[in-house]
């Protein structure tokens, strides 16, 4: 047996199964040469120490709904799933349409869900991995056989466009992963491969709120506000609660840093993720960036990196994917899954 079908074998695992992916970007492109027009920044500062070159913004009559529909349309038909058969929709978002209804209520509608039901995870940049981890939760111990993860963000709408801090970080997307609840009776992959979410770990310190927060709110002052920033705390933090959170969930599963077969973080700063991945002593080759043209699309970062990277053939059936995020609140952790 070689070392890899060892290591994937270590842990016997009940979690959600994986399914499908899908993945949507508005088609305009916003380059940092743009800003760079209207603001006192320019390619190279943004570049150097981001990664960033450009990220896409939703049309004025694009709402977080609609992307996260589009993404979700792709995912069923990846999996060849009808929406006539999923139970729930679970949107992390921290920009929906509207205050309310959710997001989720939304996009059951726009897929034509009559049956089931959906709501929304706020956890700003970890809400993916806050998501997954919910809806793993739910069908280790439920009754729903299909389950739709989505992330989904227009943080364009929430950004100080004068601020050049933290305006040029930000972009808009949506990305879905389709779930199917664990059965014992299933048969394993050819390979004795179970695919599907294995552990996390997740966290908040709601303490740390003035490093990273939007100034206004329904209950605060009756108006969405703009996010506001303190960058260097931040970084300092996202570099040691992450890893924090990664060895925590690596713990869970009984597993260690050299059984990951690629590491897809939130895309938030490169200068991050490589720190992190340093620490791990993960090489560069196991990283998945998408920074460079999506910036950071807050819950949308993480299913879209890997959507791109399923796509494109490097993930490939079996491979242990490490995910992990940061985000207001503060929020972090960090989930194992096997594709
Ligand atoms: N262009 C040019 N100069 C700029 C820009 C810009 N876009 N933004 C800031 N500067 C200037 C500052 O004004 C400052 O100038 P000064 O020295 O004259 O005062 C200088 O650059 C250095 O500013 P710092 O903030 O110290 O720069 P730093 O190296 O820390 O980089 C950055 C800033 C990129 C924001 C970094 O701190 C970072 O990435 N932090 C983490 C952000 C993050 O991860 N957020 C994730 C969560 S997001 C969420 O949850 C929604």
């Amino acid at each position: 047996m070689t070392e890899k079908k060892k290591s994937r074998n270590a842990v016997s695992h009940n979690g959600a199964r994986v399914l499908g992916h899908g993945a949507y970007l508005p088609k305009k492109i916003l380059t940092n040469a743009d800003l760079a027009k209207k603001l006192d920044t320019s390619d190279e500062w943004i570049m150097q120490r981001t990664g960033i070159k450009s990220r896409h913004i939703a049309a004025d009559n694009e709402r977080t709904s609609d992307m996260a529909t589009r993404a979700a349309e792709e995912a069923l038909a990846s999996a060849k799933i009808s929406a006539k058969e999923l139970d729930c929709v679970i949107v992390a978002t921290t920009t929906p349409d509207r205050t309310f209804p959710s997001v989720a209520a939304q996009v059951q509608a726009k897929l034509g869900m009559e049956q089931g039901y959906g709501f929304d995870v706020q956890a700003v940049c970890s809400g993916f991995v806050y998501a997954l981890t919910v809806a793993d939760a739910m069908m280790r111990v439920g009754s729903d056989r299909f389950t739709l993860v989505v992330g989904a963000d227009t943080l364009s709408r929430i950004l100080d466009w004068e601020d050049r801090a933290t305006c040029v970080l930000f972009g808009d997307g949506a990305g879905a992963i389709l779930l199917r609840a664990p059965s014992e009776k299933e048969e394993e992959e050819k390979d004795g491969v179970k695919n599907g979410i294995i552990a996390s770990s997740l966290h908040s310190d709601g303490r740390l709120m003035p490093l990273l927060y939007t100034d206004g709110g329904v209950s605060f002052n009756k108006s969405a506000g703009v996010i506001k920033m303190q960058g260097r705390e931040v970084f300092r933090h996202a570099v040691v609660n992450i890893s924090d959170a990664i060895n925590k969930t690596l713990e869970k599963a009984e597993m260690t840093a050299e059984d990951i077969d690629w590491f897809v973080p939130h895309q938030a700063n490169a200068r991050i993720l490589n720190a992190v991945a340093d620490r791990l002593r993960l090489p560069s080759e196991k990283i998945v960036v998408t920074i460079e043209k999506h910036a950071n699309t807050s819950a949308a970062s993480v299913p879209l990196a890997i959507h791109e990277a399923v796509a494109d053939g490097r993930v490939k059936k079996g491979d242990l994917l490490l995910l992990e995020a940061m985000g207001g609140g503060l929020t972090w952790g960090a989930l194992l899954m096997r594709w």
